[in-house]
């Protein structure tokens, strides 16, 4: 009880989430996503996504009010993503907290999404090892970062130069005609599949850097397929998809590992969207075990864009009395971590 009482809300891309933390505990984690609305278009449209937080906000902020068993009263601070993001559907975020924080008379936090991923985990595992590695993987990100503290000190490592890995998914479930988001589709099609049957390149995969690129090898697959269309053949699909998903997750781990070891950090944490794989959690979990690294990740629904871990990054800044953010917060969407 003596825990402060944080709303958070997340609006960078396609899910409204509003969560509800007190400290390291969640009590609510409501989302109304619009990704069916995007589905048809084979990726999120900005101005889909805006609109539909608009019509999500209010009703999906009393949702998590009631889940959680409190009332706006009882809230001691609002926490809203400021960046990166769609502009858009930031600013939609932005404008609720600010309205919340002024009609309340409760402080504001602008944070930082990805630095929001990397909190949540508290809400599962407790406290966050100081300091940890993150590997942050989803539609909109891919990330290595060096954390010192979540709430005050969080430095990139790397990132991906071209695509993210979960657009990669994305992308290359499209080529392979299986549903959007791709990334549990090729997940499901892969476990028939042979990942050493084609050999598909990994990107950057020896050049002593933590960035990442997936579009040659999206291109590769794409070329690939066409190639087996082109004569007619039929396209192996749980084989493509167990082969290019294996080419991610390989450089993914191989990074992450080498991240913690040249930094000397014995936790990882892995989160975004694509945290989700299975065959990226089975192979963080192989390579981690053998070099005595202790791997954390969050289940599923805290890995995918969600309001709890903005609260749960909220609670930490409120927590390390740290000041608020100012009414006039920008949406920043390319907000530097
Ligand atoms: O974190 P998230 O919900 O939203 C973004 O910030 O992008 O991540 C969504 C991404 C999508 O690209 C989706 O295909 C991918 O995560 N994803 C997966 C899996 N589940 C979701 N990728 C690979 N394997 C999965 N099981
Ligand atoms: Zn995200």
């Amino acid at each position: 009880k003596d825990q402060p009482l944080v709303l958070g809300i997340e609006t960078s891309c396609d899910e409204t989430g509003v969560g509800v933390v007190r400290g390291h505990t969640l009590l609510a984690d409501a989302i109304a996503s619009s990704v069916d609305e995007h589905a048809r278009f084979g990726g999120v449209v900005p101005e889909v996504a805006s609109r539909a937080h608009l019509e999500a906000m209010t009703p999906t902020v009393d949702r998590a009010l009631r889940e959680a068993g409190v009332t706006l009263a009882d809230v001691d601070a609002i926490a809203v993503t400021a960046g990166p993001g769609l502009a858009g559907a930031l600013l939609v975020g932005v404008a609720a907290a600010k309205a919340y924080s002024l009609g309340l008379g409760k402080p504001l936090y602008g944070v930082n999404h990805l630095a929001a991923h990397v909190a949540v985990d508290q809400l599962e595992h407790g406290a966050l090892p100081k300091p940890c590695v993150a590997l942050l993987v989803s539609g909109g990100h891919s990330s290595l970062l060096l954390v010192p503290d979540v709430a005050s000190d969080v430095r990139p490592l790397g990132a991906t130069v071209d695509d993210a890995a979960g657009e990669a998914f994305d992308k290359v479930a499209r080529v392979l005609d299986l549903g959007f988001p791709g990334g549990p589709h090729i997940d499901r099609a892969a476990r028939e599949g042979d990942p050493g049957s084609i050999a598909f390149p990994r990107g950057k995969y020896e050049d002593g850097t933590y960035d990442f690129s997936f579009s040659g090898l999206k291109t590769a697959v794409a070329r690939w397929v066409e190639s087996r269309e082109r004569a007619g053949d039929p396209v192996p699909v749980a084989d493509v998809a167990a082969a290019f998903q294996e080419a991610v997750v390989d450089v993914l781990t191989k990074k992450a590992i080498a991240a913690c070891k040249d930094n000397d950090v014995s936790h990882l944490l892995i989160g975004g969207g694509v945290a989700a794989n299975s065959r990226l959690r089975a192979l963080a979990q192989e390579r981690c075990e053998a070099a005595g690294i202790r791997l954390r990740v969050p289940r599923p629904k805290l890995c995918t864009d969600n309001g709890a871990m903005v609260a749960a990054l909220g609670a930490e800044l409120v927590g390390a009395g740290l000041a608020p953010s100012s009414l006039d917060l920008p949406a920043d969407s390319s907000l530097p971590i």
